[in-house]
């Protein structure tokens, strides 16, 4: 059943480290969850063929199958968008989800998880992919992961999406 609220965040984790991240932010928010899957399933990833895959997918700028949202997209004031970063860019299913969703959305915000970096190069693809800028921007690092940088990168990144909607929020009563 769709909980009526108005954020929504909609991830690919191949590896499970944006997934973990998106987990906390939707917890944060609040907000609902989407994992983005591929229709080929994530066999299709895994391994060093997986990886050589992936790279491909993103340097090819190719567009995967997904499996359809869970969520009616169009219905949510702000989708958070979050993606490992793959060659310095957002990884393919996200970029096809974007590519897919764009004419839906209304706000966004973006998230990504990164091994060092690339995230600026990602986030600039998402915005071109999804025709609007987004409101907020949060990257994650290994060494944000391992010096426990990450909670409080993503708590003020959840408070400019919170502030962003209140502002919204605002905007409408007053119309
Ligand atoms: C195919 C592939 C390409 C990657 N390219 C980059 C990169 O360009 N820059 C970087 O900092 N990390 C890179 N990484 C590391 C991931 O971004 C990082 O481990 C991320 O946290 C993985 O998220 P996940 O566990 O949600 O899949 C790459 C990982 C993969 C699998």
């Amino acid at each position: 059943m769709q909980v009526n609220r108005k954020a929504l965040v909609v991830y690919y984790s191949r590896s499970g480290t944006t997934s973990r991240l998106a987990d906390v932010l939707a917890g944060m928010l609040p907000a609902d969850c989407e994992p983005i899957r591929e229709r080929a399933g994530p066999a299709r990833r895994e391994g060093v063929r997986g990886f050589a895959r992936s790279i491909a997918d993103v340097v090819w700028r190719r567009r995967v199958e997904l499996e359809p949202s869970w969520f009616d997209v169009s219905r949510y004031e702000i989708v958070v968008i979050g993606t490992p970063v793959w060659a310095n860019c957002a990884c393919a299913p996200v970029a096809t989800w974007l590519a897919e969703h764009a004419r839906q959305l209304r706000h966004v915000a973006f998230f990504c998880s990164e091994g060092s970096h690339g995230s600026e190069k990602a986030f600039t693809q998402m915005s071109q992919l999804a025709r609007i800028s987004p409101v907020a921007t949060c990257a994650v690092s290994a060494r944000d992961l391992h010096t426990m940088r990450d909670y409080a990168l993503l708590n003020a990144f959840a408070a400019k999406v919170r502030r962003r909607l209140a502002a919204l929020e605002t905007i409408e009563w007053t119309l």
